[in-house]
């Protein structure tokens, strides 16, 4: 191995090819193009929502500065009673339990099923009178079961709002997720399905709803230019700088480090969000800057899907068998594998595997291990977790290790990782 070779990862901007960091780089001495025009037709943004509404088949989209601003617009498009409760699963990010708690409503949390999303029979018995909407998030791009879920909603006058912040390009009974519900919101953050460092839509076939989303979209400002910069530097920096040293004694990491304790990059998750406050450039629409990204890997969406769909055919034919638990798919479920979950059996610890792993300049850990609400420092009391209420999430959580599917994984890295895999 040599000292120079990028590792092998999961995360840290996996979806960028070169042309997004030439895209970026220009963009950086472009910063005339960085803010939406005035005149509202000419803003790429305005592309992209009308680009992705076109592919989703809705009538209605809005793009922000992340999926949690999307998520937040759809929330109070609801106009729902303080402290109103609100279903979602375990084995979520904090991103999608924080603007929850932002809005004024009470999380309440649904254990998993197989397919590690919503686990219908769990969702039955934590609906209460003061429950209003569930969420239903569809974990790495694997449709949860829409139907039974659709029919508990429907059965018990529930809205059903869609997390798609991992699944873009997914489909149920053929039909593109984002659709399903009253409304829906996507990511483009860093390691999501395309990529913009920070993005989000918000999309619905509703005319109340996109009515009041389009107001809030309208009062919110545009993030200030430095944040801009600062999501630009993102895929130049973590390409040339910061992944090429990170099998050099640990230099990279140390690099990313030094780069967001500067504020020179910027982290996916504040640290005040572990602890359920909200950071300052949240709500924001998007800027245009942002959108030229979004939209020059919106374009190469297909591709991406179809790449992730064969290496995790790859991984499924190498590992069956072997002891692993593989992802299962529900019954008219078309998945795209954002990443392909393998659970560990119960001797092997998660741990050691990362480590050993990691010696070998494969970088295995996404965040999305140890706790039900992740990342795992994650103040579980303040997102409103019950410990022990979702036991599946729970030990999910600690026996998951997710494998990289993106476009920059090619056969040789899935076999190095298989070949790694079946020596425990
Ligand atoms: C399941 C889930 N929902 C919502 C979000 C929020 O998306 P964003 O990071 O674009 O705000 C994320 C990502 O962090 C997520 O993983």
């Amino acid at each position: 191995m040599s000292f120079f070779s990028k590792p092998i990862t999961i995360s840290l901007s996996p979806n960028v090819e070169k042309d997004d960091i030439i895209l970026a780089l220009k963009l950086i001495f472009q910063p005339w193009k960085w803010k939406r025009k005035h005149y509202e037709k000419c803003s790429r943004s305005v592309e992209l929502e009308d680009e992705f509404k076109n592919y989703l088949g809705v009538k209605y989209s809005f793009a922000f500065n992340s999926g949690r601003s999307a998520y937040l617009a759809i929330l109070n498009s609801l106009e729902l009673e303080k402290d109103t409760q609100i279903l979602l699963q375990a084995y979520t990010c904090n991103a999608a339990v924080n603007p929850i708690i932002w809005s004024g409503f009470k999380p309440v949390f649904v254990d998993i099923d197989e397919t590690l999303n919503l686990n219908p029979e769990d969702l039955q018995k934590k609906i209460s009178p003061e429950t209003k909407v569930m969420i239903i998030q569809h974990t790495f791009g694997n449709p949860a079961k829409i139907d039974e879920i659709s029919k508990i909603a429907k059965e018990n006058n529930l809205t059903l709002i869609e997390d798609c912040a991992h699944s873009l390009g997914a489909q149920y009974h053929g039909q593109k997720v984002g659709a399903f519900g009253k409304a829906a919101f996507f990511s483009f953050s860093r390691d999501k399905v395309i990529s913009s460092v920070f993005g989000g839509m918000a999309v619905t076939n509703d005319d109340e709803v996109a009515k009041k989303i389009k107001d809030i979209q309208e009062k919110c400002d545009e993030p200030s230019n430095f944040w801009i910069f600062q999501q630009l530097l993102h895929p130049i920096l973590v390409n040339y700088l910061i992944l090429p040293f990170y099998g050099f004694f640990g230099l990279g990491k140390w690099i990313l480090i030094g780069f967001q304790k500067l504020k020179i990059l910027s982290k996916a998750i504040h640290k005040i969000e572990k602890q359920g406050r909200k950071p300052g450039y949240f709500s924001k629409k998007m800027p245009d800057a942002l959108a030229i990204l979004a939209l020059n890997q919106f374009r190469k969406l297909e591709r991406f899907n179809k790449h992730r769909k064969e290496i995790a055919e790859f991984y499924y034919q190498n590992l069956k068998g072997l002891g692993f638990i593989l992802p299962e798919k529900n019954e008219n479920a078309e998945p795209i594998f954002m990443r392909y979950s393998v659970l560990l059996p119960n001797y092997l610890d998660s741990d050691l595997i990362l480590k050993k792993a990691r010696q070998q300049n494969i970088l295995l850990d996404d965040g999305w291990r140890k706790t039900p609400i992740v990342p795992p420092d994650t103040n579980l009391e303040k997102m409103k977790y019950i410990s022990g209420s979702c036991p599946q999430a729970e030990k999910t959580a600690k026996q998951i290790v997710n494998l990289p599917t993106h476009i920059n994984i090619f056969k040789e890295h899935a076999q190095k990782i298989v070949n790694f895999l079946k020596k425990f």
